[in-house]
């Protein structure tokens, strides 16, 4: 039967307690985390959001009815204990904040009992993902957990406090928004007042912030809700949370360097790391060539070199058709892996096949020097010397090479570089590797829609040296935008913006939108433009994706309090949910008959 608390009032959390309040009277108020009963000794460990302590009701001590209500107390009801604090009699707990101290009740209340929960609450729980997030209120009482959104918690604040003393002045900007689809897939939301009309929710705050650089803001920033109607991935939430910020009157530099100084602040005063500043940084080419991606991890080498005038000559029938398509072939050495075992490496083909390779080409050396590989006989011994020198090979390596396109070689070995360092045991998680990516490419080609579209989005500045470039080579214009790089996980990005409408509308016949059309997406951006734009620029963090790289957690999903599945539903609440005919009816939306069988 559940008691009342009326009367008492807690004093302490319980992990705040020590040696220290050895000898006062106490009150505290927690879950149980367990109870165990040695005839008449019982233990309670009670639980809060700050840890758990010892209550001991010990014949002698204790009065008996206590001590029988006590042996009754099953995991997770919620009870409040009053007593006294004790240096431990038994042995010291260490591995327990306060593993020197015990309560020795006077009062115990029962403020509410638990059915025996659907599993353990308790550190590094084995509990199936599914099963946590259906029961994500019972999973978030989890220690590791309480951790994760403390520490979110603390990142959020110390961002605040950050921004706020350089003059960033925090400003909320709407949810319910125009849709403007390029990027992701919008989130919609029908009017019922203007039926047959759609609010999108916002991918990013990123035109208003925009406005507010016209509107004299100056500094603006938000942790902003975002939405993306995406494949979700492991670091990928159909809505999400941005730290979000935009500045007047600043170029590239400006922006990191706050952006330093504010990684600087959370990483040491979260973490207690030292980010040495500034941050290295590394265009976007260079990106590509040496690590075969825009977010490299440079916590491990192994880089990607170019062999491709080594092996021109070479009378393989691959390289050679690679080259003579405008390809390149390029390589990896992977150190001290020369005899891994055949299965294995064919395990890498089928894993570089899945990025787009259309095989992987090796050369194991052994550690007695003999030589094995998959194209011996399409070369002579002095090329084959040759190539294993231009990579560096020695006695127990691994070399593996990818044909290709660019792109495609680039992507291979990317992966591969990374899914080797995974097998080769070469991230640490509590190294903490940033890098700036700049000057990424302005577009990118879009096979699918046969044209190109941007690469961060359609207000990024272009490098003013490669204007010339737009019409006649679009693609070869590099843009005013950065990435924040930590360990190979983009945690943010951004940009200077346009701030011409000359340029603007350039970018947008670029894009293939003709006037009318940008003048029907973005026409009030186009119109605030005309009335005095101060030169701009931006980033937004994922502060899912750097709350999990500081909690040291491999998905976004454990530093988020209530987040969605892949197929982007939630698993506790069971949205989306079909709605009331009457509800439709209002908005003046029929759902088709196939498309509600398939709920
Ligand atoms: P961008 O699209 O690069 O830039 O997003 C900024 C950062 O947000 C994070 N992020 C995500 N996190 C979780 N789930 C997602 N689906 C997701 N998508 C993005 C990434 C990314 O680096 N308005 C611009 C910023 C600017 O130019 O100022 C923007 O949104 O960490
Ligand atoms: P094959 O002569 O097709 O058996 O290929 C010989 C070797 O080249 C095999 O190890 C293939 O996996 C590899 N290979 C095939 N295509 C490529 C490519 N595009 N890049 C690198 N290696 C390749």
């Amino acid at each position: 039967m559940a008691e009342s608390m009326q009367g008492l009032k807690r004093t302490h959390r319980c992990a705040e307690l020590s040696a220290a309040n050895a000898g006062e009277t106490v009150t505290i108020m927690g879950w149980v985390q367990k109870n165990r009963n040695k005839g008449g000794l019982v233990f309670i460990d009670v639980r809060d959001r700050s840890g758990i302590i010892q209550v001991v009701c010990e014949e002698g001590k204790t009065d008996a009815a206590l001590i029988e209500k006590a042996a009754k107390l099953r995991s997770e009801y919620v009870v409040a204990v009053v007593g006294k604090v004790e240096k431990r009699s038994g042995a010291v707990n260490k591995n327990l904040a306060t593993g020197e101290i015990e309560i020795i009740p006077e009062e115990l209340r029962v403020l509410s009992e638990s059915e025996t929960p659907p599993f353990q609450i308790e550190e590094n729980s084995k509990t199936k993902e599914e099963i946590r997030l259906k029961y994500r209120y019972l999973d978030l009482r989890r220690p590791d957990m309480q951790r994760n959104l403390m520490m979110r918690s603390k990142v959020a604040t110390l961002t605040r406090q950050f921004l706020a003393e350089e003059g960033f002045m925090e400003i909320e900007t709407p949810i319910l928004i125009k849709s403007t689809p390029e990027g992701a897939r919008d989130y919609l939301v029908p009017s019922r007042v203007h039926q047959g009309h759609f609010y999108a929710l916002p991918q990013s705050p990123q035109l208003f912030k925009q406005l507010l650089m016209c509107s004299g803001c100056d500094r603006y920033f938000q942790i902003a809700k975002c939405f993306r109607d995406e494949d979700l991935r492991a670091d990928r939430q159909p809505e999400f949370t941005q730290i979000d910020m935009e500045l007047s009157f600043v170029d590239v530099d400006d922006v990191i360097e706050v952006n330093e100084r504010l990684l600087a602040k959370l990483f040491k005063e979260v973490l207690g790391v030292e980010v040495s500043l500034p941050i290295q940084r590394m265009t976007w080419q260079e990106a590509m060539d040496r690590f075969g991606s825009d977010k490299p991890d440079i916590r491990f080498g192994m880089e990607l070199q170019n062999v491709t005038e080594v092996v021109k000559d070479f009378d393989f029938v691959v390289f050679k058709s690679a080259i003579e398509n405008g390809g390149t072939v390029r390589g990896i050495n992977a150190k001290g892996q020369g005899s891994m075992a055949r299965k294995k490496i064919d395990k890498l083909v089928d894993f570089a096949k899945d990025y787009g390779a259309k095989g992987l080409a090796y050369i194991a050396i052994h550690e007695d020097g003999t030589v094995k590989s998959s194209f011996a006989k399409f070369m002579t011994e002095e090329q084959q010397a040759s190539l294993i020198q231009a990579m560096g090979g020695e006695n127990g390596d691994l070399l593996l090479f990818a044909a290709d396109k660019n792109k495609v070689v680039w992507d291979v070995l990317g992966a591969l570089r990374l899914e080797l360092a995974r097998q080769m045991e070469l991230l640490d998680k509590n190294e903490y590797k940033f890098l700036w990516v700049t000057e990424f490419p302005l577009l990118e080609w879009n096979d699918e829609q046969n044209r190109f579209t941007a690469m961060h989005h359609p207000f990024t500045m272009p490098m003013e040296e490669d204007l010339q470039y737009i019409d006649s080579d679009p693609g070869r214009v590099r843009a005013k935008a950065y990435d924040i790089v930590l360990n190979g996980n983009e945690i943010g990005g951004g940009s200077v913006r346009i701030f011409n409408q000359d340029i603007q509308s350039k970018m947008f016949e670029v894009l293939g939108f003709t006037p009318e059309q940008a003048q029907e997406q973005f026409g009030f951006l186009l119109e605030a433009f005309k009335y005095g734009v101060p030169p701009h620029a931006g980033l937004a963090y994922g502060l899912d994706r750097l709350v999990m790289l500081m909690a040291k957690q491999d998905s976004i999903r454990d530093v988020i309090a209530f987040p969605k599945v892949k197929d982007a539903s939630d698993l506790m609440t069971e949205a989306p949910s079909p709605v009331d005919a009457k509800q439709l009816d209002e908005l003046g939306l029929e759902v088709e008959e196939n498309a509600q069988e398939q709920e």
